[in-house]
């Protein structure tokens, strides 16, 4: 039997830095304020000209540069974006397959909002380990930018712009594989977090009259409850369903959304400081990307050792919800 293993991680951050001084010059906010209820400092915000398929392009240019695999060996490419490059079609991921001068892969992009990532990875690990494809490329990438309403304080101080990939290769070798990955939904919390206009529930006379409404709107303090509940429930299943202790995990990487829903869940595992990777406060939330982008943090940090244990958890619109028991399994 193929199994899946996580082989290499690149990530991509915009230039310019949007500041929550800059941001207190734009709204009724404060640095301080955000500081505290959000553990936000800064975040990164793509040019005018650069699309989400650019940032995924560059993070994917890294990860395949580390993994070793021949570009003419990528079999598939799957982008979660909630900011795709174009409303429909075509998906991000077949421009970046053009980009980054591929043919013939199967490319698509998924729609999980926050946790697309965990959704991805679970998806590659399907496709290897049932032998239909051998290296998957898989790129969460958000120019959030584009579908925030930046006259709404209580969205605009929270969302950044970014990207991140990884290589997912099949192996022979149980003991570098991807351990679980679970994923979950509950359309009945819909209406927390959307963009409520510009789909097929859509008029043009309500987007003609609406514009904003193409921006994400959120009931901040209602997703705040529901994710704390749902992410502690989550992490502790799979960790009992796979006979793993908190102690066992050397990186917690969990959705970049807010330092208190990470706090939260990470005193539920008691889990030390140092299990915990923190990148909220210099990147914001960068939704889907957000989680490769904190991984390829501690990569490039030199934390992330080769064999390492990492527990994945993330949480967004949809509501959606996943975690994955992932060691790092570089090539060399
Ligand atoms: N600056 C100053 N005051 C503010 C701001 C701001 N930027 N935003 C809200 N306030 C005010 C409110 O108006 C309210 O004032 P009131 O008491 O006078 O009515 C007060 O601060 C408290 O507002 P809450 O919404 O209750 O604040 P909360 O502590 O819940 O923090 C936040 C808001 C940061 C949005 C938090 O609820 C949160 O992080 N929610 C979860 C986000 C999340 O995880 N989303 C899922 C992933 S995102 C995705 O899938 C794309």
């Amino acid at each position: 039997m193929a199994y899946a293993a996580f082989r290499s991680i690149g990530a991509y951050v915009p230039e310019k830095i949007l500041t929550n001084d800059d941001l207190s010059t734009m709204v009724d906010t404060t640095d301080e304020w955000i500081t505290k209820r959000t553990g936000i400092k800064e975040r990164h915000i793509a040019a005018k000209d650069e699309y989400t398929s650019d940032l995924g392009v560059k993070a994917a240019e890294k990860a395949i540069e580390r993994s070793g695999v021949a570009l003419g060996d990528i079999d598939m490419i799957i982008t979660a974006t909630i900011s795709p490059d174009y409303f429909c079609m075509p998906s991000t991921a077949t421009i970046i397959s053009t980009k980054l001068g591929l043919k013939n892969v199967t490319a698509f992009d998924i729609s999980a909002a926050c946790t697309g990532f965990v959704y991805i990875l679970s998806i590659a690990k399907a496709f290897i380990e049932s032998g239909m494809k051998k290296n998957v490329l898989i790129i969460g990438a958000e120019k959030l930018s584009a579908i925030t309403d930046y006259t709404d304080r209580g969205t605009c101080i929270l969302f950044g712009d970014g990207a991140g990939a990884a290589m997912i290769c099949a192996t022979d070798d149980k003991s570098e594989a991807i351990i679980d990955v679970h994923t979950g939904a509950d359309g009945e919390y819909a209406d927390l977090l959307m963009t409520p206009n510009g789909g097929s529930g859509s008029t043009h006379d309500a987007l003609d009259q609406e514009a904003g409404s193409c921006f994400m709107q959120m009931k901040g303090n209602e997703t705040f409850k529901v994710a704390v509940r749902t992410l502690t429930k989550d992490v502790k299943e799979i960790l009992a369903e796979n006979n793993i202790a908190s102690d066992d995990i050397i990186h917690f990487v969990p959705h970049q959304a807010n330092y208190r829903i990470i706090k939260a869940v990470g005193d539920a595992l008691k889990l030390r400081e140092d299990q915990v990777v923190l990148t909220v406060g210099k990147f914001g939330n960068t939704s889907g990307a957000s989680i490769p982008m904190a991984i390829n943090d501690i990569y490039e940090s030199g934390k992330l050792k080769s064999g390492e244990l990492m527990l994945l958890d993330a949480f967004g619109g949809g509501l959606t919800w996943g975690s994955a028991l992932v060691p790092f399994s570089p090539k060399n």
